[in-house]
């Protein structure tokens, strides 16, 4: 450790992962400790808000007194604490504020409030040493689908969003159609490699006037109105073939409007972030696309695009570097938004 370096104690409690990470000047991650409630809510078929908050505030301070020993620190040695204060479930993401709050307030150290996107965009910065803005990134998770402008660090212009389901929920709500259960994208991602993705043509929405929105719903839609008129006429349900040709539907709706945002925006890399990036189907077609049209691709480990602290670790140093400092009265956003600056 020299002097000039910066370390950050990073905490995510946004949703059903109890995290704490330390990370190094923005790049390095010298520990990342995730609790997964996934087993817990897999029991109800999706994540239950009050469980998860009962769990993270249980679970917190062992992630957090973790992630402080795997990388041989105490909390003197931290330079600030980072924490995701929005989006999210209201009473997960308050346990992880309070928390944050607590311990800045006690080893008197900066608060830095981190938005749950930028750390998602910011987990590409991890393992890609040399990816420097600016350049354009699909931030894919169960709560989002966001195509993003990285001008510069902490500077960002939403250009396109879904206007109903995010790509994760779309794939938790066909998975639970097909009877996969929770949760859904991994197991029909596992599916889906048994399956035809020509099989079906189920449809790519546009939105007029908003070539970078997308729309998952009528998919959705579409694969139950499938399976009903397969069961009305006797037809077998081809699970496998649903899985393949819904994942290829979201696959072009998805690729398609990313090829179109490099050529109008002229930048040459593309990334890709959330939970959806980890799928190996949708990281394949980028790589593609992409390799296609000479453009750099990148893609954080499935273990920093599902939801970690080592990516608010990463985020919130730079906002760190920039100055924003966040008083005892920062509170829990769950619907916080992120504004182009
Ligand atoms: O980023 P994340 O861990 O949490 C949110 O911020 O929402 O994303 C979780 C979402 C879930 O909807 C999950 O089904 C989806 O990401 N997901 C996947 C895969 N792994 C996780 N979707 C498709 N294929 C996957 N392999
Ligand atoms: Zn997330």
């Amino acid at each position: 450790m020299t002097n000039s370096d910066v370390n950050i104690l990073a905490i995510e409690s946004s949703c059903d992962e109890t995290a704490a990470a330390l990370v190094r000047n923005g790049r390095e991650v010298l520990s990342n400790v995730i609790y997964s409630q996934i087993d817990l809510h897999t029991l109800y078929g999706g994540v239950v808000p009050e469980i998860a908050s009962r769990k993270h505030i249980e679970k917190i301070n062992q992630v957090i007194e973790k992630a402080l020993k795997d990388a041989d620190f105490s909390l003197e040695d931290v330079d600030a604490v980072a924490v995701t204060y929005g989006p999210g479930l209201v009473g997960a993401l308050l346990v992880g504020v309070a928390e944050a709050k607590a311990i800045a307030f006690a080893a008197k150290k900066p608060l830095v409030g981190v938005h749950h996107i930028e750390g998602h965009i910011c987990a590409n910065y991890i393992e890609n040493k040399e990816l420097e803005p600016p350049f354009l990134c699909l931030v894919a998770s169960g709560g989002h689908t966001h195509f993003v402008l990285i001008k510069d660090y902490c500077s960002y212009e939403v250009i396109g969003r879904t206007r109903d389901d995010a790509a994760g929920e779309a794939f938790d709500k066909v998975a639970r159609a097909i009877e996969l259960g929770y949760p859904g994208g991994p197991k029909l991602e596992k599916l889906a490699r048994e399956g035809n993705p020509k099989a079906i043509a189920f449809p790519r929405a546009n939105i007029d006037g908003a070539k970078y929105d997308c729309s998952f719903s009528g998919l959705k839609s579409a694969v139950l109105n499938h399976i009903n008129s397969c069961k009305m006429k006797g037809e077998e349900v081809n699970r496998a073939d649903i899985a393949a040709s819904f994942q290829d539907a979201v696959i072009d709706s998805l690729t398609s409007r990313a090829m179109m945002a490099v050529e109008e925006f002229g930048v040459n890399r593309f990334a890709i972030a959330g939970g959806v990036a980890s799928n190996g189907a949708i990281r394949e077609a980028f790589e593609k696309v992409c390799k296609e049209k000479g453009i750099e691709f990148y893609k954080p480990s499935p273990i920093f695009c599902t939801d970690n602290a080592a990516m608010i670790g990463v985020a919130g140093y730079y906002e760190y570097i920039k100055g924003t400092r966040h008083g005892w009265d920062l509170n829990a956003v769950p619907n916080l938004k992120l504004v182009s600056r």
